[in-house]
C-alpha cells in the first residue's frame, strides 16, 4: 500500500479535512441505572437519554457498560498479532466469492478503495437464543461460516469471548430503544433467534496521503445496532443530522460508539436515524477498531413495526427480505442495497 495507488483516492468533496475545530460531541451515556434496577426513576430517565440520542443523533458513546475490561484489551491485542503478520499469512483466511466471513485487504465503499484491512467472524454460541441446526446449514450455504486462522493461537476463543459480551450489551440495548419508543422491552428480541451479528476486526495502517484517502468511506450500518470498540486513535467521524457537519468523536477511555442502522430506521418507521459516518487515516499511527453488529436471521422480514404505524403515519418502507439484502450487499451490489429505494 505503498505508493499513490488512484484506487484510494477520494472525489474532492469526500476528502477529509485535516484541520479541525473541536465541536459539540455525540451524547455519552451513563448505563448504571441498568446495573441498579430498584431505582425506578434514575431507568426510566435513562430510557428517555436513550430515544432523544436515537432520534437526534442516532450515535452516542455509552458508560458503564458492564464489559469488562479485559476482554477488550485482550481482542486488541490479539488483533494486532493477526495483522502484524505478512500478506502472506494472513491471505491463508481471506474470504472467497463464496464466503462472507475471514480475511481481506480490498474493500471499496461507494466505489472507492478503502485504506484498510479486515478480519470478520461471526457469533459461534449467542447466549439468548441458542443457534438450531437448521439455520446453521443456511448460514453455511449462504457463506456464514468462519474461517479461523492458525496464528496467533488464542485468536478463536478471544474472538468467541469477545463477541458474547458485545451481544449480551446488544440485547440491552435493544431493550432500552423497544421501551424508548414505548413498546415492550423484548419487542425485538424474537428478530435475532438464528442471528447472523460478527465483529470485524479493522486495521487501518499508516497512510502516507491522509488528505487524499479515508480508511472507510461515508456509509451507513445496514443492520440492527452496531457496538464500536475503538483504539482511542482518532478517526471516526460521523454526520450530524441537524446541520450536516462531520463531527469526529472523541475517544473516551473503555467507552462504547453505539450507533443506530437501517433495521431500525424502518422498524421505527423513521423515527429513530441511521446516520452516516466515516473513517480518516493517518500519516503517523496506524488504528484498530472492532465493531460488533448485531443482525437479525437471515430468514427476517423487516418492515415497519405493526404498532409504530397508522392511518395517519402509514409504513414509509415496502417489507424486505433481510438474507437476500445483505447477500446483495456483499456481492458489493451495495448501490442497489439501500434501504431508501425501498422507500414507500
Ligand atoms: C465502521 O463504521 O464499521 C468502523 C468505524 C471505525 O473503525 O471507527
Ligand atoms: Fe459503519
Amino acid at each position: 500500500m505503498g505508493e499513490v495507488d488512484p484506487a484510494f483516492i477520494q472525489e474532492p468533496e469526500n476528502r477529509p479535512r485535516i484541520s479541525y475545530i473541536e465541536g459539540e460531541g455525540i451524547p455519552v451515556i451513563d448505563l448504571s441505572p441498568l446495573h441498579s434496577p430498584n431505582d425506578v426513576s434514575a431507568f426510566e430517565s435513562l430510557v428517555k437519554e436513550i430515544g432523544n440520542a436515537c432520534k437526534d443523533w442516532g450515535f452516542f458513546q455509552v458508560i458503564n457498560h458492564g464489559v469488562p475490561l479485559e476482554k477488550r484489551q485482550k481482542i486488541e491485542k490479539t488483533s494486532k498479532r493477526f495483522f502484524a503478520q505478512s500478506l502472506e499469512e494472513k491471505r491463508k483466511v481471506k474470504k472467497t466469492e463464496k464466503l462472507v466471513l475471514g480475511y481481506y485487504d480490498s474493500e471499496y465503499t461507494k466505489n472507492v478503495r478503502d485504506w484498510k484491512e479486515v478480519f470478520d467472524f461471526i457469533i459461534e454460541e449467542p447466549t439468548l437464543f441458542p443457534n438450531s441446526h437448521e439455520s446453521a446449514n443456511d448460514k453455511e450455504l449462504a457463506g456464514w461460516t468462519n474461517l479461523w486462522p492458525e496464528y496467533p493461537p488464542e485468536f478463536r476463543e478471544t474472538c468467541q469471548e469477545y463477541i458474547q459480551e458485545m451481544e449480551k450489551l446488544a440485547f440491552k440495548l435493544m431493550e432500552l430503544v423497544a421501551l424508548s419508543l414505548g413498546l415492550p422491552a423484548d419487542r425485538f428480541h424474537g428478530f435475532f433467534k438464528d442471528q447472523v451479528s460478527y465483529v470485524r476486526l479493522n486495521y487501518y495502517p499508516i497512510c502516507p496521503f491522509p488528505h487524499l484517502a479515508l480508511g472507510l468511506g461515508r456509509h451507513k450500518d445496514s443492520g440492527a445496532v452496531t457496538i464500536l470498540g475503538e483504539d482511542g486513535v482518532p478517526g471516526l467521524e460521523v454526520k450530524r443530522r441537524k446541520n450536516g457537519e462531520w463531527v469526529r468523536v472523541k475517544h473516551i477511555p473503555d467507552a462504547y460508539i453505539i450507533n443506530i442502522g437501517d433495521n431500525i430506521k424502518v422498524w421505527s418507521n423513521d423515527e429513530y436515524e441511521s446516520v452516516e459516518h466515516r473513517v480518516m487515516v493517518n500519516s503517523e499511527k496506524e488504528r484498530y477498531s472492532y465493531p460488533f453488529f448485531l443482525l437479525p436471521a437471515l430468514s427476517t422480514v423487516v418492515e415497519p413495526l405493526e404498532e409504530l404505524t397508522n392511518e395517519q403515519n402509514p409504513a414509509k418502507y415496502r417489507a424486505y427480505n433481510w438474507g437476500e439484502f445483505i447477500s446483495n450487499r456483499n456481492q458489493s451490489n451495495y448501490q442497489k442495497q439501500k434501504v431508501e429505494n425501498l422507500q414507500i
